[in-house]
């Protein structure tokens, strides 16, 4: 008989013993906080559908890295919005692109700061798909080389880590064979290993203005359905040499986190992407939730699960609220 003798409320009986026993404590080290880059000077666009994020032409992502850096955010990850958009994705490449110009002058000014940069061309390409389109079909193999070719270029930027988000059979190798050849041996791959083809992406794809021209991405990123293929999926990106692995989305991909978590010995990254943000938001601007006790819910609830480092547009409230 477990009652009376067990009696687990004895240690929840104070804020001081429940802090005691905590399994799961977040603290700032433990986000990257994303930024879109436009082209431009002194911009600082609202997103309608991403209440307190912004597109920020370099100037402004500069100002922004200070910020948040100050504030104890010890990383950022850059998405690029180009100027021209092309069927080859040219911008995403450049070494005048948005990203490359935004990495530079951000780790002049704050070196401290660790850059990632999300590396993918969807954001570049006039269709909005993330590899070479040809009759209708997104090409795998001569994709690889554009990928490569930007994790390259945003080495040579003096980004700290790449994150490949594409979904391309491959891409961990290619862009791990580049960044050697290149000198770029000690820079790591965070690589986007499962990453399902989900609506939570919408507001991001205003955001980045990325949706694709036609059709969707079901055809290179994971079908929601599926858990077992997400550890193959992280399985093959550790084995082309991936350093960090991400799960992506988060909230409604636990069990993925947990998995990853459990059967290898990487760190994990989730992705709290722009639709549970959202959500979120709308809700807490009707009234209805109450944001930061919600917001570090879902934080503790992703990091509980497995993550050890968490994406996210609610990091810089986060760690103001940690650091209170
Ligand atoms: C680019 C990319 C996307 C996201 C991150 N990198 C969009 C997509 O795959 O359509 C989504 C991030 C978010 O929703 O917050 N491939």
């Amino acid at each position: 008989m477990p009652f009376p003798v067990h009696r687990p409320r004895r240690l929840r009986s104070s804020d001081a013993i429940r802090r005691m026993v905590r399994e799961t404590n977040l603290t700032p080290d433990d986000f990257i906080y994303p930024l879109f880059v436009t082209f431009g000077k002194g911009v600082r666009k609202k997103i309608a559908s991403m209440p307190g994020c912004f597109q920020m032409s370099v100037d402004e992502i500069v100002k922004e890295a200070q910020r948040v850096y100050k504030l104890g955010v010890p990383a950022v990850i850059l998405f690029g919005i180009p100027e021209h958009k092309d069927e080859r994705a040219s911008e995403a490449y450049s070494a005048k692109g948005v990203v490359q110009k935004a990495v530079k002058a951000v780790k002049d000014k704050v070196p401290g700061l660790v850059v990632i940069t999300d590396v993918c061309l969807c954001e570049y390409m006039s269709h909005g798909h993330c590899g070479i389109v040809n009759k209708g079909r997104v090409l795998n193999d001569p994709t690889l080389e554009l990928l490569a070719r930007e994790a390259l270029s945003h080495a040579e930027a003096g980004a700290d880590i790449v994150a490949p988000s594409d979904m391309m059979d491959g891409r961990v190798a290619a862009i791990r064979d580049a960044l050697n050849a290149g000198g770029f041996e000690d820079i790591p791959i965070m690589s986007y290993a499962a990453k399902y083809a989900s609506a939570f992406y919408g507001p991001f794809r205003e955001a980045a203005e990325s949706t694709p021209a036609f059709g969707d991405r079901r055809s290179y990123q994971m079908d929601p359905a599926n858990r077992r293929e997400a550890v193959k999926e992280a399985a093959l990106d550790i084995e082309e040499g991936a350093d960090i692995v991400m799960v992506k989305p988060a909230m409604s991909y636990m069990d993925i986190i947990s998995d990853v978590k459990d059967t290898f010995d990487v760190p994990v990254a989730a992705y709290n992407v722009s639709g549970e943000y959202s959500m979120v938001k709308a809700a807490a601007k009707l009234g209805w939730i109450d944001e930061m006790n919600i917001v570090m819910e879902i934080l503790t609830s992703v990091k509980r699960a497995g993550a050890d480092l968490i994406l996210t547009y609610h990091a810089v409230d986060a760690v103001k609220e940690l650091n209170k």
